[in-house]
């Protein structure tokens, strides 16, 4: 185990993260399963979008959904209703303008909420005979009378041979919905009639006249309907009629629709100022938003030509002859389910990663992994850097191939969308993420419990995010700021993004567009901008919140990273501290302590005033209190501990279990910080200069704590890079340490740790806190469950090893503490109660001898006699069944008396066994710890 360049020099930063790297690279390289599980998520995703997509295609491919063709002539007059809308239309049809005209079950009549005696009679619903109520207003009535008299003919004037065109001088109307584009004109495919608006129907109100539809001739019938002219003497008072009337989707009993209404205002022979009101949407029972814009023109149209009636007379005409949407080119029936679909399942993708990165962080805290490497000698610094880096570099990857394979797959959100603004996205949004779940993992100690949480928050903010942030995204009466502060929450600033990005290949693709470009940031409507800075900003955020909190927890002390931010934390003394006289003064009562405790306390204050080198720890009235709670008294852990240890010895600590033991050792590596008192390793303070400390330290702590799928090679490696050794000397200080500990023959070396027994995982983790040659070790019960040959094993390896370092341990077996213990301390109830090497101990405690002896139960008080004649002072100190045993002291028996006395009882009753034995170190602990703790049963 001795090596010849002992790393005395700390391990530089690269040399840190260096080994870092590789450790996370073998488990990368382990962990190949879950990561082809990871990457396939996004394919699986890709593939089934694709697949809906071709279903889709496949259907819009059919003829159903395809411009007709006869004879491979294509064209509008050879498709049906649903086909037309994507022929090419290169010469659109001319449309008559048509009023929209309320149907006959809806047209406004008298009722109990709208009692105007001017108001239709009821009845005339029955026979859908309603007139259609126009309601006018101004300053001047009389003026307003004759312009509305104007608006409506008296007479219908239709000319056989020229019908579209004699439309124009007629005012007719329609209750059909318009389409979204007028290339048609629904009112001449409807069942409904045509209606046109007379001031009186005559008794013949029905007629058919011939309508030339592109090549075809139908014959369209035109219905006559009154137009009834209501004057209101205030504009609120039409208003009023108009609201009441409003189709509230209750029974059509209360729904009372007026045609238009009309204020003139201060209109007279110099102005001509109106206001109409217009009913603009057309909404069906299915909740289909349709426009009737196409037919408010002629509303317009009607009370302008009015006006120049009024002015100029009936002779002039302002004619309103069609209208004619404009022509278009061919467009196929699409839809880009990536695009629809795309915000979803995409935030499903990259919010994946999260809980990928957060339960590996959470592993390392689990197993105590962090606080392992740390304890030998991997700083912040490296962490930080190397596991930031490594997961960025998993995201960008898994980002890449995420985008590839889209493209690949030809999905228009990638392809579309320029891929510099999708880079930047992605990349500042898996940056925050990554700091993110750096922040959170704080908050777990448990892996299931974070992959548990994680996953469902992955899976509710998509859901949350599609199905209700979306709506307000597309609200636009909803307030900006709002959606802001909800963006704040980063799973919502990802779907925003996305869903810009869905939103502009979904329009690009429908408008034969492109998709997103670096200008359309300026767009208000985009709000990709604001997402951008608020992931960026929270990003550096949450970056700084997650490692202060990480150096809050790691020092556990809210101050300590806010002196290091601000500079001016105080420069510790690397050399011992004189003792103050405040600290002298302050312990007035006196403690009746034994004098090898004392002569160790006296010793420690001598080494405090006078340094030296070779004392590889100096304990200085050490202490630990936990606080009490619940009402508990307070517990103290440790109290006022001295002790020095010189190099080269190995101090064994032996006490019963919660004596305190690990938490002087808890406080030695760092874990926690002493209530008082201090200690110095190596000249260094723990409180203060852990950081330095950790480069010369190895610990075996009580528990392994180990990486699963790294194997025991892999470990040491791994932490012998920490230490500073570098090629030749670190493979053969690894070989050397593997072979030591018997784990290096028959490939155990190169097999998973998670597979070994309890008793390798043992012996690797004391060959873990030898390696790179530390001068300082704790060992926490270094042999429990070791079979007596791996143990006696292990006993050698520390026996070489204590040469010139100082050993720490603990241990329950006596045997172990005999074998490998220069000095010995019964730590019980946080203080020592001795302090010696085995032999000392013994002959101080142990001035007895042990007499046993199994008889039946029937010759049990024979045996009390024998033992009262031997020894009066003898004491009974075990007894079960017919064996006793007994304590005598050394200076009232002679063995061979025992002898004697034992043959002439053999002769009296039968003895099946007997022994006399000195003490042993056992027996010394059981009395010394019996002494200490008289209300404490040992077991
Ligand atoms: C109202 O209009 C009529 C017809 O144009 C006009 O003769 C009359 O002077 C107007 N009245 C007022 C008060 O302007
Ligand atoms: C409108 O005003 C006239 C005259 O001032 C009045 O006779 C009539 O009752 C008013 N109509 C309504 C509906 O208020
Ligand atoms: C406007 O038309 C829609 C659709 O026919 C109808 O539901 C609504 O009640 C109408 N509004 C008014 C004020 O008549
Ligand atoms: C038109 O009427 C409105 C509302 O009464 C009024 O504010 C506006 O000044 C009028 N315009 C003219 C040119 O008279
Ligand atoms: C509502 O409009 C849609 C789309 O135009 C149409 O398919 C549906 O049949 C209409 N529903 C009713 C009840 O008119
Ligand atoms: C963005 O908009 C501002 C004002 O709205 C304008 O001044 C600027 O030139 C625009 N930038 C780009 C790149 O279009």
């Amino acid at each position: 185990m001795r090596n010849t360049n002992r790393a005395n020099e700390p391990a530089s930063f690269w040399t840190q993260a260096n080994a870092l790297l590789r450790k996370n690279l073998t488990f990368q390289k382990r962990n190949v399963k879950t990561n082809i599980r990871l990457i396939l998520f996004p394919f699986v995703l890709c593939i089934l979008l694709v697949l809906i997509q071709t279903i889709l295609n496949n259907q819009f491919d059919k003829a159903k959904y395809k411009c007709g063709c006869v004879e491979n002539e294509c064209g509008v007059q050879y498709s049906d209703f649903d086909q037309v809308g994507t022929c090419p239309i290169t010469n659109p049809m001319e449309w008559p303008p048509l009023l929209q005209t309320p149907d006959p079950r809806y047209r406004a009549v008298r009722t109990d909420f709208l009692p105007f005696s001017d108001f239709p009679n009821p009845l005339c619903r029955n026979n859908g005979s309603c007139p259609l109520t126009m309601l006018f207003t101004g300053t001047n009535q009389s003026f307003g009378e004759v312009l509305s008299r104007n608006m409506i003919p008296s007479t219908i004037d239709i000319d056989n041979s020229n019908v579209m065109d004699s439309f124009a001088t007629n005012v007719l109307g329609s209750s059909t919905e318009t389409e979204y584009t007028n290339f048609l004109e629904p009112a001449f495919f409807s069942e409904l009639p045509i209606y046109y608006l007379q001031s009186q129907c005559g008794k013949n109100s029905t007629l058919s006249v011939p309508v030339q539809i592109s090549t075809s001739s139908i014959q369209q019938e035109l219905r006559c309907a009154q137009a009834l002219r209501l004057w209101r003497n205030s504009s609120s008072e039409v208003n009023n009629a108009i609201y009441k009337g409003y189709r509230k989707g209750n029974t059509e009993r209360q729904i009372n629709e007026i045609t238009a209404g009309y204020d003139f205002l201060n209109s007279n022979e110099d102005t001509f100022n109106v206001s109409i009101w217009y009913n603009s949407t057309y909404k069906n029972d299915t909740g289909f938003d349709k426009i009737a814009l196409a037919r408010i023109p002629r509303s317009v149209n009607l009370v302008s030509n009015s006006y120049l009636q009024f002015l100029l007379g009936s002779g002039t005409k302002m004619l309103f002859e069609f209208v004619k949407e404009m022509p278009k080119p061919e467009t196929p029936l699409k839809f880009d389910v990536a695009s629809l679909l795309g915000g979803l399942f995409f935030t499903w993708v990259i919010l994946q990663l999260f809980p990928v990165v957060l339960t590996s962080l959470v592993y390392e805290k689990q197993q105590n992994l962090r606080i392992m490497m740390k304890m030998h000698g991997l700083g912040d610094g490296p962490y930080w850097i190397i596991s930031y880096s490594y997961f960025l570099a998993i995201s960008i990857i898994y980002m890449l191939c995420f985008v590839i394979f889209g493209t690949v797959i030809g999905l228009k959100f990638f392809t579309m969308n320029d891929y510099s603004i999708q880079f930047v996205f992605y990349f500042i949004y898996i940056n925050l993420q990554i700091s993110l779940a750096f922040l959170l993992a704080s908050l777990f100690s448990n892996v299931k419990t974070a992959t548990v949480i994680a996953y469902i928050g992955v899976f509710g903010t998509g859901l949350l995010a599609g199905f209700l942030f979306q709506f307000f995204i597309q609200d636009t009466s909803f307030p900006k700021g709002w959606i802001i502060v909800m963006e704040l929450y980063p799973g919502f600033a990802l779907y925003r993004g996305l869903y810009e990005f869905s939103q502009s290949s979904f329009t690009g693709d429908t408008m034969g567009t492109h998709g997103m470009r670096w200008g359309d940031l300026n767009d208000s409507t985009n709000g990709m901008k604001e997402v951008l800075i608020i992931m960026f900003v929270e990003w550096l955020l949450v970056l700084f919140f997650a490692y202060y909190i990480d150096q809050v927890l790691s020092t556990r002390s809210w101050k300590s990273p806010l002196l290091f931010l601000k500079g001016f934390q105080k420069k510790h003394s690397s050399s011992f501290r004189k003792p103050s006289l405040q600290r002298q003064g302050s312990k007035v009562f006196v403690m009746t302590e034994k004098a090898d405790i004392h002569q160790e306390r006296e010793k420690v204050e001598q080494l405090l005033l006078e340094p030296t080198t070779n004392h590889a720890i100096v304990c200085d009235k050490l202490s630990k209190v936990y606080p009490g709670r619940d009402g508990n008294p307070k517990k103290f852990a440790v109290r006022e501990l001295s002790l020095a240890l010189p190099e080269g010895e190995c101090f064994g600590m032996l006490g019963p279990n919660g004596a305190g033991k690990t938490s002087f050792i808890n406080m030695m590596i760092g874990l926690t910080k002493p209530t008082s008192g201090t200690a110095y390793v190596q000249g260094l303070d723990i409180r203060t200069d852990m950081n330095g400390i950790y480069t010369s330290m190895g610990v075996c702590p009580q528990h392994d704590l180990l990486w699963e799928i790294l194997t025991g090679r892999e470990h040491l490696l791994f932490y012998g890079r920490l230490k500073n050794l570098k090629g030749s000397a670190l493979t053969q200080a690894v070989e050397e340490s593997l072979k030591s500990v018997n784990l290096f023959h028959g490939g155990v070396a190169d097999k998973k740790a998670g597979k070994y027994s309890g008793g390798m995982k043992r012996r690797l983790s004391v060959a873990i806190s030898l390696i790179g040659d530390p001068t300082v070790v704790y060992m926490d019960e270094p042999s429990t469950g070791l079979d007596p040959a791996s143990r006696k094993n292990l006993w050698s390896v520390v026996n070489r090893a204590k040469q010139d370092r100082a050993i720490i341990l603990t241990t329950h077996s006596m045997e172990e503490a005999e074998v490998l213990c220069d000095r010995l301390g019964i730590f019980v109830d946080g203080s020592f109660q001795c302090i010696g090497n085995p032999k000392e101990l013994k002959g101080r405690y142990g001035g007895t001898y042990v007499f046993s002896m199994a008889t039946s139960i029937d010759h049990e008080s024979n045996v009390e006699k024998l033992v009262q004649q031997l020894s009066p002072n003898a004491k009974k100190i075990y007894h079960i069944s017919g064996t006793q045993k007994f304590e005598l002291p050394k200076d009232e028996v002679k063995i061979s008396n025992v002898f004697q006395a034992v043959e002439t009882a053999k002769r009296n009753f039968p003895v099946s066994a007997w022994g006399l034995a000195d003490t042993t170190l056992e027996d010394v602990f059981i009395k010394v710890a019996r002494e200490a703790q008289p209300f404490h049963t040992l077991s």
